[in-house]
This record gives C-alpha cells, sequence and structure tokens, in this order.
C-alpha cells in the first residue's frame, strides 16, 4: 500500500520537475546574502517501511523503519529552508536493498519534492545492492533537481561522481557572473583493490589532479576581469570517508564527539596535503563514521564530520540522528548590494521534538583568515 503510494507519488514528481534543475546555477540568496547547505550523511536506506531501525532504545523499536529517516529529511527540510542539500554516501545500504533504483528513489524523496537542488556522492555500501557505483552514480544524474554529475567532462579520473559546482553571486549584482563560494565534490571509494592494502578506499591521484587542475582554474577566474578579486574565493569539500588527518585531534581542540575510531583509508593518499597546497578549501565534511560528529581545524582547513543520518545505520541508542548545516554569508556592499563571502559557519540538528541546534561555530571568516 504505502509502496505503491510512493510509486504515484515519484511518477507525479518525474513529471512535474525534470525539466525544471537544468542549467540551475547556485547563486547566494538576494534578501539574505547566503547560501545555506544541509549534509545528510549514511542515510543507509533499505526498502523503507520494511527494513528496521538499529540501535534505538528499546521503546523506540516498534514501528521504527527507513520511513523515519525520510520524515527526519522532510521535518529538516522545512526547519532550516536550506537552499542546497548534499548527500555524503551511504545514502543506500545496498545489502538490504531489494533494488537500488527504487532505494535510492526513496531515500532522495523528500530533497526531490522540495525543489531545493541536491547534490549526492558515494559511499562505500551505494553498489551492493542491484546496481555498480558506476549504475548507481549515473541513476542519481538523471533524477529531477540534482546538480550531481558522473564525472568531469574532458578529464579521466578513478571512481565516479567526482565534480565540482560554483556558487555565484546575486543575480543582477556586480559579481553575478563570478564563483564566490565553490563545492567540490569527489568519490572516496569503497573497499581497497590493492591486495597489500586492506581496508577502504582513498582519494586516488588523478582525482587529486582533477581538483588541483579545477582549484587553479576558478582561482584565474576569480582574479580576472571584470570585478577582478584577490586570493581565492573559499572553497568547501564533500565526500564520504574521513581523511587519516581526522586523527589529528582530541577533545581539547575539537567541537563535537568522537565516539569512535577515525575509520579512513589505511593509507595515506595526499588529498589532505594537496588541499592546503592549493590554499581554496577551508573545510571538509564527510560521513562514515556514525558516531563520530565533530569538526576540528588542521592547517586552516577544519575536518568536518556529520554524525549519522539514517535509522537503519549503526548508531547508538538513545544519541539522537543528526545532520550538518553550513552557512556562507555574503559581506554587504555599497547600495544595499552584496560582496564576496564574509564567513563560513556550522551547526547540527538533532532529530529530537525540537530539532535542537548545537554546536555552532564559525569555521572561516575573511578577516581572522590567520593560519596562511
Ligand atoms: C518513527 O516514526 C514513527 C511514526 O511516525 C514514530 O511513532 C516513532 O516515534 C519514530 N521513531 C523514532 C525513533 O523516531
Ligand atoms: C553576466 O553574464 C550575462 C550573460 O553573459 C551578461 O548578460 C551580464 O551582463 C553579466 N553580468 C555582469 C555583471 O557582468
Ligand atoms: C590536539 O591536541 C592534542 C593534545 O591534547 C595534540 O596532541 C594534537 O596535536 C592537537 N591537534 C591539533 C590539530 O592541534
Amino acid at each position: 500500500m504505502a509502496k505503491m503510494a510512493m510509486v504515484v507519488m515519484w511518477i507525479a514528481f518525474l513529471s512535474c520537475c525534470g525539466a525544471a534543475a537544468l542549467g540551475r546555477q547556485l547563486r547566494f540568496n538576494p534578501k539574505s546574502g547566503e547560501l545555506k547547505i544541509l549534509q545528510v550523511a549514511d542515510m543507509h536506506y533499505g526498502d523503507g517501511k520494511t527494513t528496521p531501525c538499529e540501535d534505538v532504545l528499546p521503546r523506540q523499536i516498534r514501528g521504527c523503519s527507513d520511513l523515519n529517516t525520510t520524515a527526519f529529511i522532510r521535518r529538516l527540510i522545512l526547519a532550516e529552508k536550506p537552499d542546497f542539500i548534499v548527500f555524503t554516501g551511504d545514502n543506500i545500504f545496498g545489502f538490504d536493498s531489494t533494488d537500488a533504483v527504487k532505494s535510492m528513489n526513496a531515500a532522495f524523496a523528500p530533497a526531490i519534492s522540495s525543489h531545493i537542488p541536491w547534490a549526492a556522492v558515494l559511499g562505500n555500501h551505494d553498489q551492493e545492492s542491484t546496481l555498480s557505483r558506476e549504475g548507481v552514480m549515473k541513476h542519481i544524474v538523471t533524477l529531477p533537481n540534482t546538480l550531481s554529475h558522473l564525472n568531469p567532462a574532458g578529464a579521466v579520473v578513478d571512481g565516479f561522481g567526482n565534480y565540482n559546482l560554483e556558487v555565484h553571486g546575486v543575480e543582477g549584482s556586480r559579481l553575478e557572473n563570478k564563483s564566490l563560494l565553490n563545492l567540490y565534490f569527489l568519490d572516496s571509494g569503497d573497499y581497497s583493490t590493492v591486495p597489500s592494502i586492506p581496508g577502504y578506499g582513498w582519494i586516488k591521484p588523478s582525482q587529486q589532479l582533477w581538483f588541483q587542475h579545477t582549484s587553479s582554474r576558478l582561482r584565474r577566474a576569480y582574479a580576472a576581469k571584470p570585478v577582478p578579486q584577490k586570493g581565492p574565493a573559499p572553497g568547501i569539500a564533500y565526500f564520504h570517508i574521513p581523511l587519516p588527518e581526522y586523527a589529528s585531534f582530541d577533545a581539547t581542540n575539537f567541537t563535537g564527539v568522537k565516539q569512535e575510531g577515525i575509520s579512513s583509508a589505511t593509507v595515506n593518499s595526499g588529498f589532505f596535503t594537496t588541499m592546503v597546497a592549493a590554499g581554496d578549501v577551508k573545510a571538509a565534511f564527510t560521513g562514515h563514521d556514525h558516531l563520530n560528529d565533530f569538526c576540528g581545524e588542521l592547517s586552516g582547513i577544519h575536518l568536518c564530520y556529520a554524525g549519522g543520518f539514517g535509522y537503519h545505520a549503526y548508531g547508538k541508542a538513545g544519541w539522537s540522528r543528526r545532520a550538518r548545516v553550513v552557512v556562507a554569508s555574503l559581506e554587504r556592499a555599497e547600495k544595499g548590494s552584496w560582496g564576496t563571502v564574509k564567513s563560513i559557519k556550522t551547526w547540527k540538528r538533532l532529530d529530537d521534538k525540537r530539532l535542537t541546534t548545537i554546536d555552532s561555530q564559525v569555521l572561516w571568516s575573511k578577516t581572522s583568515n590567520r593560519k596562511h
């Protein structure tokens, strides 16, 4: 019954909005001068109503399913009214999904029906159902309102779902054709395929080369006429598996909690160093470790988790599922117009009665750009 309703709704979405997202350019909001991004990590969507919740309190087990994950996204979208939604992998939990397409359609449905542009990257579990990693990403890019891409045109890179998005200035302003904030999305892989290296995948040299070229191209465009700007526009990066550098912190120098080890690859492929050298990325946001939700700063880059979101994902009973919000704000310019990015802030929202906001912090601001 519920599945039937879902299918009908789905067809309605497809027919109503498919073309609307094509060519949509992300821009700062003309009223607030902000861009607000909601990050949803590790939905672990299965078959919907029949897929049970994991790690909830005994009294919460009955009637708890993937539909609670759906309800949480819906409530968050209403409460935060984000300008953009990013899904950072393990969007579906392939082992418990009978049909990857159906699971993805259901998992992304709240974003699609909100008409808010959204993007996704892959985790290590997305390909464990009926589709390969390539197949999963190829399906994602066909969904309504998504700004996701399979891979950059004209570059050969490892993985699926490596792309960047520019966030332009307010429409009608002198910065309307400049990217004032750059978003990078990378496929951090699933598992090592090198026999002598155990464990998770990593961001490969080909992907880092693409990132370097993209970052320097964006820096040149930012500095070019008209309205040339100094330095790079700030950037942020989204991917699934945390980098080994996430292990550089403890409770004295991060905001949030660390309740499990850092499950990065067992080798360091150098992406953190590549980002530091490029100089534009101010923060990286991952998922993967559901019980960690901290942000810590190393060499001028904040390394942040979102914390586990999905109910069919391991978690900790009594510790709320959560999501991360990031807001980039423009500086006020002359005559009520907007300038370039002044600050990047973040907080988390818990799936409790009041969607409690916790751990608000400023990640970067133009004036206190001290570490570089
Ligand atoms: C799951 O959703 C059901 C139905 O809305 C609700 O009664 C229940 O409290 C939810 N469980 C959790 C753990 O949020
Ligand atoms: C931005 O680009 C459009 C399309 O090329 C052009 O019409 C517009 O004048 C440009 N705006 C500015 C401020 O340069
Ligand atoms: C965080 O603090 C610990 C000591 O409590 C220290 O070993 C570590 O280097 C610090 N990390 C950073 C990134 O400052």
